[in-house]
């Protein structure tokens, strides 16, 4: 069996730990063939190769566990998607591995395939958040209500964003760990209005009002310490003609909406240089979320 699991923004602006989008590219592949052993080949971007620490082969295992199925797999993944830079590196790998297994045993169960994917990214990213493993599945922009039961609302958006991608690493762990334990009222009274909005635009087409709601007050200002050069390179994006801006998932990636992309992407790459780090960027259309063929 053959999957490729794309990449994804988690949080997209105001919805953190619900929103996510799919994106059409980068994305993992991952192949699997059943055996009585687990072994794992990588190429591409570095990842571990051990199976107890690789987030494809752990969601894999996991699938097979709660399945009651003894034996293993071989499992070869092409890294396309850079891990640690808030593309949802290893939500992908994750739901990569573990759907990989249920097509192979023909399981069909969306629920089983994210909870066996949130194994793997809860090792990988220290928290079985589910906003990167669900879109990566789903595709199109996705509203986790529920894990378990498993309650996703999926919105067919359609169009294109920038998505820039500074030189450096920032881990989820490390992203969530200055999250504070309590917020401000005002701040999360905020934040409902800008989410809630965002996907009325969103459902209307109206990509010029998303921009403008993408905004957040529960986790960005708090990672921003970790981000000193966010606001400038904000600004750039505005400045050249963006909607909006945000950070991808926990960051360093950030995206933006806009018309002229291009130009918007190389203002926001030109402010990182101008911090001494090195950027690039891509544009990218929504994607259609994991498929799986045999091969
Ligand atoms: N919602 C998660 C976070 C996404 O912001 O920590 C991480 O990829």
């Amino acid at each position: 069996m053959k999957v490729s699991a794309p990449a994804t923004i988690a949080n997209f602006g105001p919805g953190f730990d619900v929103f996510g989008l799919c994106l059409e590219k980068p994305f993992d592949v991952i192949r699997v063939k059943e055996s009585n052993d687990v072994e794992i080949t990588v190429k591409g971007f570095k990842v571990p190769v051990n199976p107890e620490k690789n987030a494809a082969s752990i969601a894999a295992t996991a699938l097979l566990r709660m399945l009651g199925v003894e034996g293993g797999f071989k499992m070869k993944l092409e890294k396309g998607i850079r891990p640690k830079s808030g593309l949802g590196s290893s939500g992908a790998s994750s739901l990569g591995g573990a759907l990989a297994i249920a097509k192979l045993l023909g399981v069909e169960s969306r629920e089983l395939i994210i909870k066996a994917a949130l194994e793997g990214e809860k090792a990988v990213s220290g928290s079985p958040h589910g906003d990167n493993v669900v879109p990566s599945l789903f595709g199109g922009f996705t509203i986790l209500t529920s894990l378990s039961p498993l309650k996703v609302f999926r919105i067919d958006a359609d169009f294109k964003l920038v998505v820039v991608l500074p030189d450096v690493e920032i881990s989820t762990k490390k992203a969530r760990d200055v999250l504070p334990e309590a917020v401000p009222l005002g701040d999360a009274v905020r934040n409902i209005a800008l989410a809630s909005s965002l996907v009325s635009a969103l459902k209307e087409g109206d990509i010029e009002s998303v921009g403008k709601l993408l905004d957040d007050r529960l986790a960005v200002p708090y990672r921003r310490a970790l981000m000193p050069w966010f606001e400038k390179v904000r600004k750039a994006a505005i400045e050249s003609g963006a909607y909006g801006v945000s950070l991808s998932g926990s960051g360093p990636a950030m995206f933006a909406l806009g018309e002229n992309l291009r130009d918007i992407g190389k203002a926001m790459k030109d402010a990182f240089e101008e911090e001494g780090i090195r950027a690039e960027f891509f544009i990218a259309n929504v994607g259609r979320g994991a498929n799986a063929e045999v091969y």
